[in-house]
């Protein structure tokens, strides 16, 4: 079923629900975090977060060498971490593509060509957004793939799992190309730290909906999970990520040893935390897609479309994972009153908050386990999938697995 769920009407109010509400949940952060490191093993290894990181800090070596003046400026935030980058260099020139590929503005449509033009030789073997994704249009090709390539024929990429997250509007970084704009990095700045502007923006007030049951959160965190998730640097293979030490160690080796480093601040006075850092690592850096802007990009681990891959998977290995191979059915676990369950996740213990071994499920989105209304809503699928699977089977009795699966 993957690709034909709908959007229902109240989806982006439920979104922002969802957004407003998981955000506000200080007491799940440090869990989620966690939970966020146990992103999807890539199909291809070159997708692996190590290997695009890789690539956007080649990228980044060659821009800053290609560009002296931002060069003196990156160099200076490593040096004296507390300066305000314009005292030193003054303005930062924009940065412009790379000579050779196509002038285009991130964000619009035309700026990914489906013909991708050739970088250095390291770019041409790492760089998988380089890759030639042909898209055939066959009998091969009468169901999507999981990872949403070639959903869009021409631009083989758009949406796809393991690619950019599209901005919507230009980066502002503060060396124009990877630095966060940040008080930590110019004391001298004019920005009120993110935590002045998270108790600014969001107001603790209670105000229960008369029109909206808790399903509607639910459903909008369900349907979040089927969108987007931004691996934390440091996160792949289960690496243990070096959070903790963004709050003990000197600013100034963050940009060395803790690259991925960004700390949060907290002023005094703050009405809740007493503590003066929380800990915090930036996304994962992935390169930019050939045609954009060299600069720092986001990835989204996911399929961007609303196709169910928090149920089905947006890798190979996840989907197949999560297959018995048999009638087109998921596989599943046996709960005590031997109802129908999620099935357990081996591979990925840290995804639960009890620590409960009950609680360990798969799914197609790894934090299926983060609160139990997202995983009821996770099994009611799994239940819903398997049931139109054996009415299928029912009805067409020669069909196999996969045509009864992707059915
Ligand atoms: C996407 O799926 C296709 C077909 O299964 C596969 O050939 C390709 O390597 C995958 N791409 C990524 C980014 O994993
Ligand atoms: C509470 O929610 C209702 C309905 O959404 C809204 O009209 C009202 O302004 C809200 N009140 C407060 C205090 O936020």
């Amino acid at each position: 079923m993957k690709g034909v769920s709908r959007c229902p009407k109240a989806l982006s109010n439920s979104l922002v629900l969802a957004l407003i509400i998981s955000s506000c949940c200080a007491t799940l952060i440090s869990e989620r975090h966690r939970i966020h490191n146990s992103v999807n093993e890539p199909d291809d290894p070159r997708f692996s977060l190590a290997n695009l990181a890789r690539i956007f800090y080649l990228q980044l070596d060659q821009t800053l060498d290609a560009t002296p003046n931002l060069k003196t400026a990156v160099a200076s935030l490593v040096t004296q971490p507390d300066a305000d980058i314009m005292d030193v260099v003054g303005t930062v020139a924009p940065f412009t593509a790379s000579p050779g590929a196509p002038a285009a503005i991130a964000g619009t449509p035309e700026a990914a060509p489906a013909q991708l033009s050739i970088g250095s030789i390291e770019d041409k073997l790492l760089n998988p957004y380089r890759l030639d994704q042909r898209c055939s249009v066959d009998s091969s090709s009468e169901f999507r793939r999981i990872n949403a390539t070639c959903n869009n024929i021409k631009n083989p990429y758009r949406g796809a799992a393991k690619t950019p997250l599209r901005r919507l509007s230009r980066a502002r970084y503060e060396d124009g190309v990877n630095a966060p704009r940040s008080t930590f990095f110019r004391t001298k700045g004019d920005l009120p730290t993110a935590r002045a502007v998270s108790v600014a923006v969001h107001e603790t007030t209670s105000n229960i909906s008369r029109q909206h049951s808790h399903l509607m959160m639910n459903f909008g965190q369900f349907t979040d999970h089927d969108l987007t998730l931004s691996p934390e640097a440091f996160g792949e293979g289960g690496v243990e990520s070096p959070k903790e030490q963004c709050c003990t160690v000197a600013k100034s080796l963050w940009v060395d040893n803790l690259k991925e480093c960004f700390a949060l601040q907290i002023d005094a006075g703050d009405p809740s935390f007493t503590r003066t850092c929380i800990p915090f690592l930036r996304s994962s850096p992935v390169p930019a897609l050939p045609g954009r802007r060299k600069i720092r990009f986001q990835m989204n681990d996911l399929t961007a479309y609303i196709d169910a891959s928090q149920i089905y998977g947006s890798t190979n290995i996840r989907a197949n994972s999560l297959r018995q191979f048999t009638d087109g059915l998921l596989k599943t676990s046996t709960g005590v009153g031997g109802e129908e369950r999620l099935p357990m996740d081996s591979k990925n213990p840290a995804n639960c908050f009890s620590g409960e071994e009950e609680c360990r499920f798969a799914a197609g989105d790894v934090r299926n386990s983060e609160q139990a209304g997202l995983t009821s809503l996770h099994t009611l699928f799994l239940r819903e999938h398997n049931r139109i699977a054996k009415i299928l089977k029912g009805f067409n009795s020669a069909w196999d697995d996969e045509k009864l699966y992707q059915v």
